[in-house]
């Protein structure tokens, strides 16, 4: 079969709808595959690496959709896409059209084939081509998020973070599917607690609280090596963490324990540093 990649037209769709690995194991199966000019550009594959996998090069869209007989790509077709599609085409992308239907009418008069990416469905139920978009609204969720928090945008100024004189934020995210789980993974490894609001038994909704990232440093993880070693001698030491830096302040009651506690810290699995200037001999 003869496989088109188009270039993607609309605005700031910046994806290709095949990689050059993904368009190189159809030329081997037998296909022949063509990628229009600076397709994978945006995404950074050149021509070249399509090339050198066998991939024929399209000058330009005319050409593209005028050698394939398959066009896959990402978002649905726009005017320019539209009035290069013929009826011999067989079309598979995302389409979305129960939102667009203009587009399905336009569709309907050309007469082709079209298979949507998002109705494309395994015998257990997933729906493999839809998931991966889920993942990514619910990553991009976590940075717009993050951004509208910024002062500037409107926000209430909080870095989720956090830093050693503040507390890191407290994130809730609704719904534990595709995006949400995507989200909580995300925010979990910046912030806690990450809590996710999903249905219950009945109509109730319950919060799940997500595990911190087992990469991440946590104030508590400092806390209890000081709790174990000095016992009520750590009561009066305050632990921040910022990245893999540990702030002590506060006091003990001798220089022993102050050495003692720093180095117990120190010795904290993920401690780079330990700052210590704070914490003072009473
Ligand atoms: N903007 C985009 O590009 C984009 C891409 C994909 C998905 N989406 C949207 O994101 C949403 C989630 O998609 P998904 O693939 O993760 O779906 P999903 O079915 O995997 O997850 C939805 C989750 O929401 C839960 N839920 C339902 N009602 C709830 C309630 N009242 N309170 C709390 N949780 C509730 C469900 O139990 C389920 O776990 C959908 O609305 C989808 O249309 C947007």
């Amino acid at each position: 079969m003869r496989i088109g990649v188009p270039k993607e037209t609309k605005t700031l769709e910046g994806r290709v709808a095949l990689v050059p690995a993904a368009a190189g194991d159809l030329v081997k199966r037998g296909h022949e595959v063509w990628i229009e000019k600076d397709a994978g550009i945006k995404s950074g594959f050149k021509d070249a690496e399509y090339g050198a996998l066998g991939v024929k090069v399209a000058p330009d869209a005319a050409a593209l959709y005028e050698k394939g007989e398959l066009i896959v790509k990402v978002k649905e077709p726009i005017a320019g896409d539209l009035a290069l599609l013929r009826k011999d085409h067989l079309l598979f992308c995302y389409l979305h059209l129960a939102a667009e239907p203009a587009l399905t009418k336009q569709l309907l008069d050309i007469g082709l084939t079209g298979v949507a990416f998002e109705t494309v469905e395994l015998p257990n139920g997933d729906l493999p081509l839809l998931a991966p978009m889920s993942v990514i609204a619910g990553k991009i969720g976590v940075q717009v998020g993050t951004h509208l928090l910024h002062q500037p945008m409107g926000g209430k100024g909080k870095l989720l973070g956090g830093l050693p004189s503040t507390e890191r934020g407290n994130v809730v995210v609704f719904g534990a599917g595709k995006a949400g789980g995507a989200s909580a993974a995300l925010a979990a490894c910046t912030t806690r607690p990450v809590t996710v609001n999903t249905p219950g038994p009945g109509e109730t909704t319950v919060q799940v609280p997500v595990p911190a990232n087992p990469n991440m440093l946590q104030t508590d993880d400092v806390r209890a090596s000081l709790d174990t070693a000095l016992g009520t001698d750590a009561a009066g030491i305050d632990v921040k963490v910022d990245g893999t830096t540990v702030y002590l302040t506060g006091h003990v009651a001798t220089q022993a324990l102050h050495d003692q506690a720093v180095s117990v810290a120190q010795g904290t699995p993920g401690v780079s540093t330990v700052v210590h200037t704070g914490l003072t001999v009473q």
